[in-house]
Protein backbone atom coordinates (compact mmCIF):
# COMPACT_ATOMS: atom_id res chain seq x y z
CA UNK A 1 0.00 0.00 0.00
CA UNK A 2 3.04 2.47 1.29
CA UNK A 3 4.82 1.77 -2.35
CA UNK A 4 1.79 1.97 -4.91
CA UNK A 5 0.99 5.14 -2.95
CA UNK A 6 4.61 6.09 -2.91
CA UNK A 7 4.20 5.98 -6.52
CA UNK A 8 1.45 7.16 -6.99
CA UNK A 9 2.51 10.55 -5.76
CA UNK A 10 5.88 10.97 -7.18
CA UNK A 11 4.10 10.20 -10.50
CA UNK A 12 1.44 12.64 -9.91
CA UNK A 13 4.54 15.45 -9.26
CA UNK A 14 5.26 14.91 -5.53
CA UNK A 15 8.58 15.93 -4.83
CA UNK A 16 11.08 15.27 -1.90
CA UNK A 17 10.93 17.94 0.25
CA UNK A 18 6.92 19.30 -0.45
CA UNK A 19 5.00 18.89 2.01
CA UNK A 20 1.68 16.91 2.02
CA UNK A 21 -1.51 17.82 3.88
CA UNK A 22 -3.41 14.55 5.25
CA UNK A 23 -7.12 14.82 6.46
CA UNK A 24 -7.97 11.37 7.35
CA UNK A 25 -9.28 9.33 10.25
CA UNK A 26 -6.93 6.81 11.41
CA UNK A 27 -7.38 3.86 9.17
CA UNK A 28 -4.53 1.52 7.23
CA UNK A 29 -4.54 4.17 4.17
CA UNK A 30 -3.96 7.19 6.49
CA UNK A 31 -0.87 5.40 7.72
CA UNK A 32 0.46 4.35 4.12
CA UNK A 33 -0.33 8.28 3.37
CA UNK A 34 2.09 9.10 6.36
CA UNK A 35 4.75 6.41 5.06
CA UNK A 36 4.16 7.11 1.77
CA UNK A 37 5.58 10.63 1.97
CA UNK A 38 8.14 9.24 4.17
CA UNK A 39 9.12 6.93 1.26
CA UNK A 40 10.01 9.60 -1.14
CA UNK A 41 11.15 12.50 1.56
CA UNK A 42 7.89 14.54 1.60
CA UNK A 43 7.10 16.11 4.76
CA UNK A 44 3.93 15.42 5.95
CA UNK A 45 1.04 17.51 7.94
CA UNK A 46 -2.10 15.36 9.41
CA UNK A 47 -3.97 17.70 10.45
CA UNK A 48 -6.61 15.92 12.94
CA UNK A 49 -10.04 14.91 10.99
CA UNK A 50 -12.11 16.58 13.50
CA UNK A 51 -10.92 20.27 12.59
CA UNK A 52 -13.53 23.04 10.53
CA UNK A 53 -12.96 23.71 7.20
CA UNK A 54 -11.16 26.84 7.89
CA UNK A 55 -8.78 25.51 10.75
CA UNK A 56 -7.32 23.00 7.93
CA UNK A 57 -7.23 25.69 5.65
CA UNK A 58 -4.94 27.96 7.44
CA UNK A 59 -2.86 24.86 8.50
CA UNK A 60 -2.85 24.15 4.24
CA UNK A 61 -1.75 27.76 3.57
CA UNK A 62 0.84 28.14 6.25
CA UNK A 63 2.73 24.71 5.11
CA UNK A 64 2.51 25.32 1.61
CA UNK A 65 0.80 22.34 0.42
CA UNK A 66 0.01 21.73 -3.01
CA UNK A 67 -1.06 17.76 -2.55
CA UNK A 68 -4.06 16.93 0.38
CA UNK A 69 -5.07 13.34 0.70
CA UNK A 70 -8.26 12.81 2.29
CA UNK A 71 -10.95 10.06 2.60
CA UNK A 72 -14.99 10.20 1.21
CA UNK A 73 -16.25 10.09 4.97
CA UNK A 74 -15.13 9.36 7.86
CA UNK A 75 -17.00 6.59 10.83
CA UNK A 76 -16.53 7.56 14.25
CA UNK A 77 -19.17 7.04 17.50
CA UNK A 78 -21.37 5.81 15.17
CA UNK A 79 -21.35 8.72 12.75
CA UNK A 80 -20.59 9.81 9.76
CA UNK A 81 -18.30 12.85 9.14
CA UNK A 82 -18.03 14.51 5.29
CA UNK A 83 -14.63 15.27 5.08
CA UNK A 84 -14.21 15.17 1.35
CA UNK A 85 -16.48 18.00 1.98
CA UNK A 86 -14.95 19.69 4.43
CA UNK A 87 -11.47 19.44 2.11
CA UNK A 88 -13.76 21.16 -0.82
CA UNK A 89 -14.66 24.09 1.32
CA UNK A 90 -11.26 24.27 2.54
CA UNK A 91 -9.27 24.39 -0.85
CA UNK A 92 -11.33 27.25 -1.77
CA UNK A 93 -9.58 29.39 -0.07
CA UNK A 94 -6.21 26.90 -0.73
CA UNK A 95 -5.09 28.67 -4.37
CA UNK A 96 -1.96 26.32 -4.14
CA UNK A 97 -3.62 23.22 -3.86
CA UNK A 98 -3.49 21.46 -7.11
CA UNK A 99 -4.56 17.57 -6.02
CA UNK A 100 -6.48 16.40 -4.01
CA UNK A 101 -6.76 12.24 -3.21
CA UNK A 102 -9.68 10.30 -1.91
CA UNK A 103 -9.58 7.00 -0.36
CA UNK A 104 -13.20 5.44 0.27
CA UNK A 105 -13.40 4.87 3.61
CA UNK A 106 -17.35 4.11 3.06
CA UNK A 107 -19.16 3.30 -0.12
CA UNK A 108 -20.88 6.07 -0.29
CA UNK A 109 -19.63 7.95 -3.52
CA UNK A 110 -18.79 12.06 -3.41
CA UNK A 111 -18.83 14.35 -5.76
CA UNK A 112 -15.43 14.71 -7.85
CA UNK A 113 -13.68 17.30 -9.34
CA UNK A 114 -11.08 17.80 -12.46
CA UNK A 115 -8.86 18.47 -9.18
CA UNK A 116 -9.42 15.26 -7.57
CA UNK A 117 -7.92 11.99 -7.70
CA UNK A 118 -9.85 8.47 -6.63
CA UNK A 119 -6.79 7.18 -4.77
CA UNK A 120 -7.38 3.43 -4.58
CA UNK A 121 -8.30 3.67 -7.95
CA UNK A 122 -4.84 4.90 -9.32
CA UNK A 123 -3.24 2.71 -6.41
CA UNK A 124 -4.01 -0.52 -7.97
CA UNK A 125 -1.99 0.76 -11.43
CA UNK A 126 1.47 1.38 -9.35
CA UNK A 127 4.18 -0.86 -8.89
CA UNK A 128 4.33 -2.20 -5.63
CA UNK A 129 8.14 -1.47 -5.55
CA UNK A 130 9.14 2.15 -4.21
CA UNK A 131 12.79 3.50 -4.23
CA UNK A 132 13.31 5.26 -1.06
CA UNK A 133 14.30 8.38 -1.12
CA UNK A 134 17.91 8.97 0.57
CA UNK A 135 17.46 11.66 3.42
CA UNK A 136 19.47 13.61 5.67
CA UNK A 137 19.23 12.59 9.47
CA UNK A 138 17.98 16.28 9.76
CA UNK A 139 15.98 16.28 6.90
CA UNK A 140 12.25 16.73 7.26
CA UNK A 141 10.15 14.17 8.53
CA UNK A 142 6.75 16.07 9.44
CA UNK A 143 5.05 18.76 10.21
CA UNK A 144 2.55 18.63 12.96
CA UNK A 145 0.21 22.08 13.85
CA UNK A 146 -0.46 22.56 17.57
CA UNK A 147 -1.49 25.33 19.73
CA UNK A 148 0.48 27.85 21.67
CA UNK A 149 -0.07 31.43 23.53
CA UNK A 150 -0.81 33.40 20.76
CA UNK A 151 -4.10 32.82 17.95
CA UNK A 152 -1.85 31.20 15.66
CA UNK A 153 -1.32 27.72 15.71
CA UNK A 154 2.23 26.55 15.07
CA UNK A 155 3.20 24.03 12.52
CA UNK A 156 6.44 22.21 14.47
CA UNK A 157 9.11 20.77 12.55
CA UNK A 158 10.01 16.82 13.30
CA UNK A 159 13.36 15.69 11.29
CA UNK A 160 14.23 12.29 10.24
CA UNK A 161 17.04 10.34 12.19
CA UNK A 162 16.70 11.90 16.14
CA UNK A 163 12.71 11.80 15.95
CA UNK A 164 12.66 8.23 14.63
CA UNK A 165 15.15 7.02 17.05
CA UNK A 166 13.61 8.27 19.64
CA UNK A 167 9.72 7.05 19.25
CA UNK A 168 11.70 3.98 18.45
CA UNK A 169 13.73 4.29 22.11
CA UNK A 170 11.12 5.24 24.46
CA UNK A 171 7.86 2.89 22.74
CA UNK A 172 10.40 0.12 23.98
CA UNK A 173 11.47 1.00 27.00
CA UNK A 174 8.46 2.89 28.93
CA UNK A 175 6.09 0.50 27.80
CA UNK A 176 8.34 -3.20 28.18
CA UNK A 177 7.21 -3.44 24.50
CA UNK A 178 8.75 -6.86 23.43
CA UNK A 179 9.07 -8.55 19.89
CA UNK A 180 5.73 -9.54 18.86
CA UNK A 181 3.97 -7.59 20.96
CA UNK A 182 -0.02 -6.24 19.90
CA UNK A 183 0.86 -2.34 21.49
CA UNK A 184 -2.68 -0.35 21.15
CA UNK A 185 -2.64 3.40 21.70
CA UNK A 186 -5.90 4.64 21.47
CA UNK A 187 -5.15 8.03 20.40
CA UNK A 188 -5.97 9.89 17.00
CA UNK A 189 -3.22 9.73 14.23
CA UNK A 190 -4.13 13.57 13.72
CA UNK A 191 -2.39 14.32 17.48
CA UNK A 192 1.46 13.73 17.94
CA UNK A 193 0.74 10.59 20.20
CA UNK A 194 -0.33 9.31 16.95
CA UNK A 195 2.03 9.92 15.61
CA UNK A 196 4.67 8.26 18.00
CA UNK A 197 2.74 5.76 19.57
CA UNK A 198 0.20 4.38 16.75
CA UNK A 199 2.81 4.78 13.61
CA UNK A 200 6.19 5.84 14.37
CA UNK A 201 7.50 3.85 17.39
CA UNK A 202 5.63 0.84 17.16
CA UNK A 203 6.68 0.83 13.32
CA UNK A 204 10.35 1.06 13.40
CA UNK A 205 10.54 -1.83 16.48
CA UNK A 206 8.59 -3.80 13.88
CA UNK A 207 5.63 -4.19 16.42
CA UNK A 208 1.79 -4.94 15.69
CA UNK A 209 -0.47 -1.40 16.25
CA UNK A 210 -3.74 -0.94 16.93
CA UNK A 211 -5.72 2.10 14.78
CA UNK A 212 -8.50 3.13 17.00
CA UNK A 213 -11.38 4.79 15.22
CA UNK A 214 -14.40 5.22 17.28
CA UNK A 215 -15.33 6.80 20.83
CA UNK A 216 -14.65 5.11 23.91
CA UNK A 217 -18.34 4.60 24.58
CA UNK A 218 -19.53 2.99 21.29
CA UNK A 219 -21.11 0.78 20.51
CA UNK A 220 -20.96 0.90 24.85
CA UNK A 221 -18.62 1.41 27.37
CA UNK A 222 -16.59 -1.88 27.11
CA UNK A 223 -15.40 -0.69 23.66
CA UNK A 224 -11.90 -1.02 24.68
CA UNK A 225 -11.81 -3.94 26.93
CA UNK A 226 -13.88 -6.04 24.39
CA UNK A 227 -10.43 -4.32 21.75
CA UNK A 228 -7.98 -6.04 24.29
CA UNK A 229 -9.79 -9.30 24.30
CA UNK A 230 -10.31 -9.71 20.74
CA UNK A 231 -6.72 -8.31 19.46
CA UNK A 232 -5.04 -9.50 22.48
CA UNK A 233 -3.45 -5.92 23.11
CA UNK A 234 -0.48 -6.16 25.33
CA UNK A 235 0.40 -2.53 25.89
CA UNK A 236 -3.19 -0.18 26.34
CA UNK A 237 -1.68 3.25 25.82
CA UNK A 238 -4.76 5.86 26.74
CA UNK A 239 -6.13 9.14 27.75
CA UNK A 240 -6.95 9.92 31.51
CA UNK A 241 -10.15 11.84 30.07
CA UNK A 242 -11.32 8.72 28.83
CA UNK A 243 -10.65 6.59 31.87
CA UNK A 244 -12.39 9.25 34.19
CA UNK A 245 -15.57 9.07 32.02
CA UNK A 246 -15.00 5.14 31.57
CA UNK A 247 -15.00 5.23 35.38
CA UNK A 248 -18.33 6.33 35.90
CA UNK A 249 -19.61 3.64 33.71
CA UNK A 250 -18.61 0.90 36.52
CA UNK A 251 -16.52 -2.23 36.45
CA UNK A 252 -19.15 -4.40 35.21
CA UNK A 253 -18.29 -3.32 31.75
CA UNK A 254 -14.77 -4.16 32.45
CA UNK A 255 -14.86 -7.12 33.67
CA UNK A 256 -17.02 -8.41 31.03
CA UNK A 257 -13.90 -9.19 29.28
CA UNK A 258 -10.39 -11.24 29.09
CA UNK A 259 -7.55 -8.60 29.64
CA UNK A 260 -5.12 -10.60 30.73
CA UNK A 261 -2.65 -10.14 27.65
CA UNK A 262 -2.25 -6.42 29.09
CA UNK A 263 1.15 -6.17 30.47
CA UNK A 264 1.64 -2.44 30.84
CA UNK A 265 -1.37 0.77 30.54
CA UNK A 266 -0.77 4.30 29.66
CA UNK A 267 -1.66 7.42 30.53
CA UNK A 268 -1.12 10.93 28.43
CA UNK A 269 -2.00 14.16 27.81
CA UNK A 270 -3.27 15.63 31.17
CA UNK A 271 -2.35 15.29 34.37
CA UNK A 272 -3.89 11.70 35.50
CA UNK A 273 -5.66 12.54 38.97
CA UNK A 274 -5.45 9.40 42.36
CA UNK A 275 -9.18 8.33 41.47
CA UNK A 276 -8.84 7.41 37.60
CA UNK A 277 -5.12 6.35 38.04
CA UNK A 278 -6.37 3.49 40.89
CA UNK A 279 -9.13 2.42 38.76
CA UNK A 280 -7.05 1.88 35.82
CA UNK A 281 -4.50 0.00 38.21
CA UNK A 282 -6.83 -1.88 40.29
CA UNK A 283 -9.68 -2.58 37.71
CA UNK A 284 -8.57 -2.02 34.34
CA UNK A 285 -4.94 -4.10 35.00
CA UNK A 286 -6.34 -6.10 37.79
CA UNK A 287 -3.36 -4.79 40.38
CA UNK A 288 -1.01 -6.48 38.47
CA UNK A 289 0.16 -4.22 35.22
CA UNK A 290 2.45 -0.79 35.90
CA UNK A 291 0.58 2.08 35.02
CA UNK A 292 3.08 4.57 32.99
CA UNK A 293 2.13 8.16 33.42
CA UNK A 294 3.98 9.62 30.26
CA UNK A 295 4.83 13.32 30.17
CA UNK A 296 5.66 14.91 27.16
CA UNK A 297 4.87 17.44 24.16
CA UNK A 298 4.43 18.15 20.34
CA UNK A 299 7.39 19.61 20.64
CA UNK A 300 9.05 17.07 22.47
CA UNK A 301 8.53 14.39 20.06
CA UNK A 302 8.36 11.36 22.23
CA UNK A 303 7.99 10.37 26.17
CA UNK A 304 10.51 12.88 28.31
CA UNK A 305 9.26 11.71 31.77
CA UNK A 306 7.80 8.45 32.80
CA UNK A 307 7.87 5.74 35.74
CA UNK A 308 9.60 3.83 33.42
CA UNK A 309 12.52 2.73 32.34
CA UNK A 310 13.37 1.82 36.23
CA UNK A 311 14.73 -0.95 38.25
CA UNK A 312 11.68 -4.06 37.86
CA UNK A 313 10.33 -3.59 41.00
CA UNK A 314 10.74 0.26 41.72
CA UNK A 315 7.84 2.67 42.95
CA UNK A 316 5.01 4.22 40.82
CA UNK A 317 3.16 6.82 42.75
CA UNK A 318 -0.13 7.17 41.69
CA UNK A 319 -0.40 10.16 39.54
CA UNK A 320 3.26 11.29 39.01
CA UNK A 321 5.43 11.13 35.66
CA UNK A 322 7.88 9.69 38.04
CA UNK A 323 11.58 9.88 36.18
CA UNK A 324 13.20 11.34 33.43
CA UNK A 325 14.02 9.11 30.25
CA UNK A 326 17.49 8.41 28.86
CA UNK A 327 18.79 11.66 28.33
CA UNK A 328 16.73 13.70 29.78
CA UNK A 329 17.68 16.81 32.01
CA UNK A 330 15.03 17.92 33.85
CA UNK A 331 15.43 21.65 35.77
CA UNK A 332 12.94 23.41 37.72
CA UNK A 333 13.16 27.36 37.65
CA UNK A 334 12.14 29.49 39.86
CA UNK A 335 10.39 33.15 38.45
CA UNK A 336 13.09 34.68 38.59
CA UNK A 337 14.92 32.09 35.93
CA UNK A 338 17.28 30.61 38.88
CA UNK A 339 17.54 26.59 38.96
CA UNK A 340 15.65 25.28 41.81
CA UNK A 341 18.54 22.72 43.07
CA UNK A 342 16.64 21.41 46.04
CA UNK A 343 13.91 18.57 46.14
CA UNK A 344 10.05 18.77 47.57
CA UNK A 345 10.03 22.19 45.34
CA UNK A 346 7.73 23.32 42.53
CA UNK A 347 8.85 25.44 39.43
CA UNK A 348 9.06 26.13 35.60
CA UNK A 349 9.71 23.02 33.87
CA UNK A 350 12.47 23.09 31.69
CA UNK A 351 14.71 20.69 30.26
CA UNK A 352 18.65 21.53 30.37
CA UNK A 353 19.80 20.18 26.98
CA UNK A 354 18.90 19.13 23.89
CA UNK A 355 17.91 15.13 22.91
CA UNK A 356 16.95 13.37 19.32
CA UNK A 357 13.30 13.96 19.39
CA UNK A 358 13.00 17.78 19.63
CA UNK A 359 11.55 19.52 17.15
CA UNK A 360 13.86 22.00 15.44
CA UNK A 361 12.10 25.03 14.76
CA UNK A 362 8.36 25.73 13.93
CA UNK A 363 7.77 25.71 10.14
CA UNK A 364 8.15 29.20 8.68
CA UNK A 365 8.69 31.37 11.71
CA UNK A 366 12.38 30.12 13.38
CA UNK A 367 12.04 33.36 15.66
CA UNK A 368 8.99 32.39 17.32
CA UNK A 369 10.77 28.86 17.83
CA UNK A 370 13.42 30.96 19.92
CA UNK A 371 11.18 33.08 21.25
CA UNK A 372 8.90 30.40 22.56
CA UNK A 373 10.79 27.69 23.68
CA UNK A 374 14.42 29.38 24.38
CA UNK A 375 14.19 32.94 25.55
CA UNK A 376 12.31 32.24 28.72
CA UNK A 377 14.94 30.80 30.46
CA UNK A 378 18.07 31.07 28.18
CA UNK A 379 20.08 27.80 27.89
CA UNK A 380 17.15 26.06 28.72
CA UNK A 381 14.16 24.57 26.60
CA UNK A 382 10.95 25.64 28.31
CA UNK A 383 8.06 23.27 27.89
CA UNK A 384 5.19 26.02 29.41
CA UNK A 385 4.25 23.52 31.94
CA UNK A 386 4.91 23.92 36.07
CA UNK A 387 6.22 20.48 38.07
CA UNK A 388 6.61 19.48 41.32
CA UNK A 389 9.76 17.42 42.32
CA UNK A 390 9.29 15.16 45.66
CA UNK A 391 11.40 14.86 48.38
CA UNK A 392 12.13 11.49 46.64
CA UNK A 393 13.09 13.48 43.32
CA UNK A 394 10.33 12.34 41.53
CA UNK A 395 8.32 14.22 39.19
CA UNK A 396 4.69 15.80 39.31
CA UNK A 397 3.57 17.79 35.84
CA UNK A 398 1.34 20.33 37.49
CA UNK A 399 -0.24 22.00 34.34
CA UNK A 400 0.65 24.88 32.30
CA UNK A 401 1.68 28.06 33.11
CA UNK A 402 0.79 29.91 29.78
CA UNK A 403 -2.71 30.44 28.34
CA UNK A 404 -3.11 27.31 26.97
CA UNK A 405 -5.53 25.04 28.23
CA UNK A 406 -6.58 21.15 27.72
CA UNK A 407 -10.12 20.06 26.94
CA UNK A 408 -10.39 16.49 26.97
CA UNK A 409 -6.62 15.76 25.83
CA UNK A 410 -6.79 18.52 22.96
CA UNK A 411 -4.60 21.33 23.30
CA UNK A 412 -6.20 24.58 22.42
CA UNK A 413 -5.07 28.43 23.52
CA UNK A 414 -7.37 30.33 24.89
CA UNK A 415 -6.14 33.41 22.46
CA UNK A 416 -7.47 31.26 19.24
CA UNK A 417 -10.80 30.99 21.05
CA UNK A 418 -10.76 34.89 22.18
CA UNK A 419 -9.86 35.52 17.95
CA UNK A 420 -12.73 34.38 16.82
CA UNK A 421 -15.35 35.39 19.39
CA UNK A 422 -13.96 39.08 18.89
CA UNK A 423 -14.98 38.52 15.44
CA UNK A 424 -19.22 38.70 15.70
CA UNK A 425 -19.69 42.19 15.13
CA UNK A 426 -21.31 42.26 18.44
CA UNK A 427 -18.69 41.76 20.38
CA UNK A 428 -16.31 44.42 21.52
CA UNK A 429 -13.71 41.88 23.69
CA UNK A 430 -13.27 38.52 25.51
CA UNK A 431 -11.46 36.72 28.04
CA UNK A 432 -11.25 33.13 27.64
CA UNK A 433 -10.27 31.26 30.49
CA UNK A 434 -10.08 27.25 31.24
CA UNK A 435 -11.56 25.84 34.69
CA UNK A 436 -11.27 22.37 35.97
CA UNK A 437 -14.25 19.93 34.81
CA UNK A 438 -14.40 16.13 36.03
CA UNK A 439 -14.60 14.89 32.85
CA UNK A 440 -12.52 16.90 30.37
CA UNK A 441 -9.74 18.00 32.58
CA UNK A 442 -10.59 21.31 31.73
CA UNK A 443 -13.62 22.94 30.41
CA UNK A 444 -13.86 26.72 28.66
CA UNK A 445 -15.12 29.68 30.15
CA UNK A 446 -15.59 33.06 28.05
CA UNK A 447 -16.69 36.51 29.38
CA UNK A 448 -17.78 38.83 26.62
CA UNK A 449 -18.25 42.41 26.69
CA UNK A 450 -20.80 43.44 23.88
CA UNK A 451 -20.32 46.97 21.86
CA UNK A 452 -22.93 49.29 23.74
CA UNK A 453 -25.44 50.04 21.15
CA UNK A 454 -25.53 46.33 19.89
CA UNK A 455 -29.31 44.87 19.87
CA UNK A 456 -28.46 40.72 19.84
CA UNK A 457 -28.41 39.52 23.38
CA UNK A 458 -28.29 36.99 25.62
CA UNK A 459 -29.09 33.18 24.53
CA UNK A 460 -28.92 33.99 20.55
CA UNK A 461 -25.78 35.52 20.98
CA UNK A 462 -24.15 32.73 22.63
CA UNK A 463 -25.16 30.33 20.61
CA UNK A 464 -24.08 32.21 17.62
CA UNK A 465 -20.82 32.48 19.16
CA UNK A 466 -20.58 28.74 19.73
CA UNK A 467 -21.49 27.70 15.91
CA UNK A 468 -18.80 30.74 15.16
CA UNK A 469 -15.98 28.75 17.25
CA UNK A 470 -17.17 25.48 15.93
CA UNK A 471 -16.84 26.70 12.23
CA UNK A 472 -13.67 28.11 12.86
CA UNK A 473 -11.87 25.78 15.03
CA UNK A 474 -13.42 22.81 16.12
CA UNK A 475 -16.54 21.36 17.66
CA UNK A 476 -14.28 20.56 21.41
CA UNK A 477 -13.40 24.35 21.76
CA UNK A 478 -16.66 25.56 22.10
CA UNK A 479 -17.10 27.53 25.45
CA UNK A 480 -19.07 25.79 27.78
CA UNK A 481 -19.87 28.90 29.71
CA UNK A 482 -20.28 32.08 28.05
CA UNK A 483 -20.90 35.13 30.44
CA UNK A 484 -21.73 38.54 29.22
CA UNK A 485 -20.11 41.47 31.23
CA UNK A 486 -20.27 44.69 31.15
CA UNK A 487 -16.29 45.36 31.70
CA UNK A 488 -13.71 42.99 32.33
CA UNK A 489 -10.69 43.31 35.24
CA UNK A 490 -7.81 44.88 33.71
CA UNK A 491 -4.50 46.60 34.62
CA UNK A 492 -4.12 50.02 34.50
CA UNK A 493 -1.85 49.54 31.35
CA UNK A 494 -5.11 47.45 29.76
CA UNK A 495 -3.89 43.99 30.38
CA UNK A 496 -6.74 41.73 31.42
CA UNK A 497 -6.16 40.09 34.27
CA UNK A 498 -7.03 36.56 33.61
CA UNK A 499 -6.41 35.21 36.84
CA UNK A 500 -8.90 37.09 38.48
CA UNK A 501 -11.37 35.73 36.13
CA UNK A 502 -10.21 32.35 37.39
CA UNK A 503 -10.62 33.10 40.73
CA UNK A 504 -13.95 34.02 40.14
CA UNK A 505 -14.85 30.78 38.61
CA UNK A 506 -12.92 28.52 41.17
CA UNK A 507 -15.08 30.46 43.72
CA UNK A 508 -11.94 31.55 45.57
CA UNK A 509 -12.46 35.42 46.27
CA UNK A 510 -10.02 35.48 49.00
CA UNK A 511 -7.46 33.57 46.60
CA UNK A 512 -7.95 36.46 44.34
CA UNK A 513 -4.57 38.48 45.44
CA UNK A 514 -4.17 41.91 45.17
CA UNK A 515 -6.59 43.60 43.42
CA UNK A 516 -5.00 46.78 43.92
CA UNK A 517 -3.68 47.38 40.80
CA UNK A 518 -6.94 46.77 38.75
CA UNK A 519 -7.96 50.17 36.69
CA UNK A 520 -11.67 49.27 38.29
CA UNK A 521 -11.97 47.06 41.07
CA UNK A 522 -15.96 47.41 41.29
CA UNK A 523 -15.93 45.45 37.65
CA UNK A 524 -14.76 42.21 39.81
CA UNK A 525 -18.42 42.38 41.75
CA UNK A 526 -20.70 42.71 38.94
CA UNK A 527 -18.79 39.74 37.45
CA UNK A 528 -18.85 37.41 40.60
CA UNK A 529 -22.33 38.38 40.72
CA UNK A 530 -23.02 37.38 36.85
CA UNK A 531 -21.36 34.47 37.58
CA UNK A 532 -23.45 33.14 40.18
CA UNK A 533 -26.30 34.01 38.42
CA UNK A 534 -25.23 31.87 34.91
CA UNK A 535 -24.02 28.51 37.17
CA UNK A 536 -25.79 28.68 40.62
CA UNK A 537 -23.47 25.76 42.20
CA UNK A 538 -20.08 25.34 41.85
CA UNK A 539 -18.62 24.32 38.54
C1 LIG B 1 0.76 19.26 26.92
C2 LIG B 1 1.23 18.82 25.56
C3 LIG B 1 2.06 14.41 24.92
C4 LIG B 1 1.19 13.98 23.86
C5 LIG B 1 -0.22 14.45 23.98
C6 LIG B 1 -0.38 15.92 24.23
C7 LIG B 1 0.04 18.18 28.87
C8 LIG B 1 0.83 15.84 28.38
C9 LIG B 1 0.88 14.98 30.37
C10 LIG B 1 0.98 14.20 31.57
C11 LIG B 1 0.33 16.10 32.76
C12 LIG B 1 0.47 16.32 30.48
C13 LIG B 1 1.12 19.19 29.21
C14 LIG B 1 1.89 19.35 27.91
N1 LIG B 1 0.46 16.83 29.22
N2 LIG B 1 1.08 14.72 29.06
N3 LIG B 1 1.33 12.92 31.56
N4 LIG B 1 0.69 14.82 32.74
N5 LIG B 1 0.20 16.88 31.67
O1 LIG B 1 0.52 16.67 23.45
O2 LIG B 1 -1.04 18.40 22.56
O3 LIG B 1 1.46 18.77 22.57
O4 LIG B 1 0.13 18.80 24.69
O5 LIG B 1 -0.14 18.29 27.44
O6 LIG B 1 0.52 20.39 29.59
O7 LIG B 1 2.59 20.56 27.81
P1 LIG B 1 0.27 18.20 23.23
Amino acid sequence: MTCRLGNLLRRRGVKKGDCVTIYMPPCPLAVAAMMACARIGAPHNVVFAGFSAEALAERIRDAQSSTVITANQGVRGGKVTELKKTVDAAVQSCPAVDQVFVAMRTENPVAMTARDVAMEEEMLKEDCVCEPAAMDSEDVLFLLYTSGSTGTPKGLVHTQAGYLLYAALTHKYVFSYRDGDVFGCVADIGWITGHSYSVYGPLANGGTTVLFESTPVYPDPGRYWEMVQRLKINQFYGAPTAIRLLLKYGDQWVHKYDRSSLRTLGSVGEPINTEAWEWYHRVVGEGRCPVVDTWWQTETGGICIAPKPSEPDAEIVPGMAMRPFFGIKPVLMDPEGKVLTSNDTSGALCIAQPWPGMARTIHNDHARFIETYCQPHPGYFFTGDGAYRSEEGYYQITGRLDDVINVSGHRIGTAEIEDVVNQSSSVAESAVIGYSHDIKGQGIYAFVVLKKDDEVQGEDLCQQLRNMVSKKIAKYACPDFIQIVQRLPKTRSGKIMRRVLRKVVERDVDGMGDLSTLEDPTAVEEIIRGHLELCGKPL
